[in-house]
């Protein structure tokens, strides 16, 4: 099958890229764009370890052909952070709350949470579990997922807080 070539802005910059068309989103961005923050666990939609955004809506890669982004803005998880010194606040709050182990399923945890606090900046810890329902952590036991993103919650709406 003849490759295609796609536009895509990923994390603010723009790539061209040949591809089969069949390849998914996540394979294209690990493999040819080196951004492999993302992860592939299942392959399948069941983990959400490889979720990004795209223009904004938080998407599982692996079940994302690459040519659906074509023309379109991805956010990954490498593009949270303004500087590597310079951490997103959910990134901080999941180190300081001890919600990161083995960090297979983190980043796709964190842009479900960027997903979920982008739409709804001060969530309730019932909307923060329904927010996550689409990844899944062997390690942590999600209290402290769940904890984290609370506290990123109150970092960015500082202002918000106690009312
Ligand atoms: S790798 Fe995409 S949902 Fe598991
Ligand atoms: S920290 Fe290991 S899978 Fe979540």
């Amino acid at each position: 099958m003849a490759k295609q070539t796609i536009e895509i802005t990923v994390n603010g910059d723009r790539y061209e890229v040949a591809i089969d068309p069949w390849r998914s989103l996540a394979e294209v961005l690990r493999e040819d764009l080196r951004l492999t923050g993302t992860k592939i666990g299942c392959n399948q939609g069941d983990c959400g370890a490889c979720t990004v955004l795209i223009n904004g809506r938080s998407v599982s890669s692996c079940l994302t052909l690459a040519v659906e982004a074509h023309q379109r803005e991805v956010t990954t998880i490498e593009g949270l952070a303004k500087t590597p010194q310079e951490l997103h606040p959910i990134q901080e709050a999941f180190v300081e709350k001890g919600a990161v182990q083995c960090g297979f399923c983190t980043g796709g945890m964190i842009m479900s949470a960027k997903h979920l606090l982008d739409k709804n900046p001060q969530p309730t810890e019932l909307e923060i579990r329904q927010g996550l329902s689409g990844n899944l952590c062997r390690c942590t036991g999600y209290n402290k997922i769940v904890e984290a993103i609370g506290d990123a919650a109150r970092r960015l709406n500082p202002a918000k807080e106690g009312q």
